[in-house]
């Protein structure tokens, strides 16, 4: 059992969280979507320690963290739709499945054996530094328990995974407030794995393309499970009204108990959505309860979230 402290994401606090990384021990970071897990990727061990720490299936591979493209590119292959899409999006919350370039330097436990590796160049600046400072590219899964809700600030962190981790920087509430998308890039076409804030209309637009949503129900990111962002209470979607003993979380007209956003305003619902999840779970209610969310735009990533929160478990 380790104590686990919370500091200051300054020059001094990334000092301390590179310090730890380079000795193989994970620590929690913010990032502009969630706060993630960050360990060294080129360490096995350090890997390893961070399946520990969240008690996650070592089958489900991670995402590696880079400051450029040519770091990028010592870690996989970009054909030229990968790097339209990098010159589009990054730094940003977008991450490519791409082929795993020869003599990559991660560890094989960090794509779980898989020829493809997901890769994102993040644009927080605490992230960014703790890269440039450690000199590694950076392993970091979202910060929570494996299968529990996501972390959009550092007493989020600091609730699921106290214990299990030495340190968290705390940079305040996160920006986008849900995971990055994540899309698979071959040849000539990309294929969505996970909705996130950037959008499937945004990827049309940048890359003249039709983007294929993967919903033949098959799983192709390993950790797109269906019983995924859990709080410990049961969750009913789609409620116009609370029954009793439900926290009503609202949207738009449904005022509920607290509002993802009062004026129906998609990227607030987005930043929020964790944050009211955890204060849902937190709360006297025996179960929680959401209102509707419109399925298009950052909706469409919501609503993912939403219904793996649901999911039977
Ligand atoms: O915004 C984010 O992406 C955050 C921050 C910390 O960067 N990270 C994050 O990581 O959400 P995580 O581990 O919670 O989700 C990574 C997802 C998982 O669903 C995993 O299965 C998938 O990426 N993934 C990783 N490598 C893959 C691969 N080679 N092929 C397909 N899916 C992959
Ligand atoms: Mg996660």
């Amino acid at each position: 059992m380790t104590e686990t402290r919370i500091i200051p994401a300054d020059e001094a606090g990334i000092g301390e969280a590179a310090t730890l990384i380079l000795r193989g021990q994970p620590v929690a970071v913010p990032t502009e979507t969630v706060y993630g897990l960050a360990g060294d990727a080129t360490s096995g061990e350090a890997v390893a320690a961070i399946y520990t720490a969240k008690g996650r299936p070592s089958f489900n591979p991670l995402i590696v963290h880079v400051t450029d493209q040519a770091m990028a590119e010592t870690i996989a292959e970009f054909p030229p739709l990968a790097r339209k899409l990098a010159k589009a999006f990054w730094p940003g919350p977008l991450t490519m499945v791409l082929d795993k370039a020869p003599g990559a330097p991660v560890a094989s436990l960090l794509t779980a054996g898989l020829p493809t590796v997901a890769i994102r160049m993040p644009l927080h600046p605490v992230m960014r530094a703790l890269i440039e400072t450690t000199g590694r590219p950076l392993a970091a899964p979202s910060a929570n328990a494996s299968g529990s809700i996501s972390a959009t600030r550092a007493d989020h962190v600091a609730r699921s995974l106290a214990g299990k981790i030495e340190l968290v920087l705390d940079g305040g509430p996160t920006a986008v407030g849900i995971e990055s998308t994540i899309v698979a890039v071959g040849n000539d076409g990309l294929r969505l794995l996970r909705p996130g804030s950037v959008t499937v209309e945004m990827l049309e637009t940048a890359t003249g393309l039709t983007i294929e949503t993967s919903d033949s129900g098959k799983i192709e990111a390993p950790g797109q499970m269906l019983s995924h962002y859990a709080p410990a209470k049961p969750v009913r979607l789609d409620a116009l009204s609370a029954k009793p003993g439900e926290f009503l979380i609202g949207f738009g007209a449904v005022q509920g108990d607290a509002s993802l956003s009062p004026s129906a305003d998609l990227t607030e619902a987005a930043a929020h959505l964790f944050d009211v999840l955890h204060v849902a779970d937190g709360s006297a209610a025996a179960a929680i309860a959401i209102a509707p969310i419109p399925d298009r735009g950052l909706g469409l990533a919501i609503n993912d979230r939403l219904k793996r929160a649901a999911a039977p478990r």
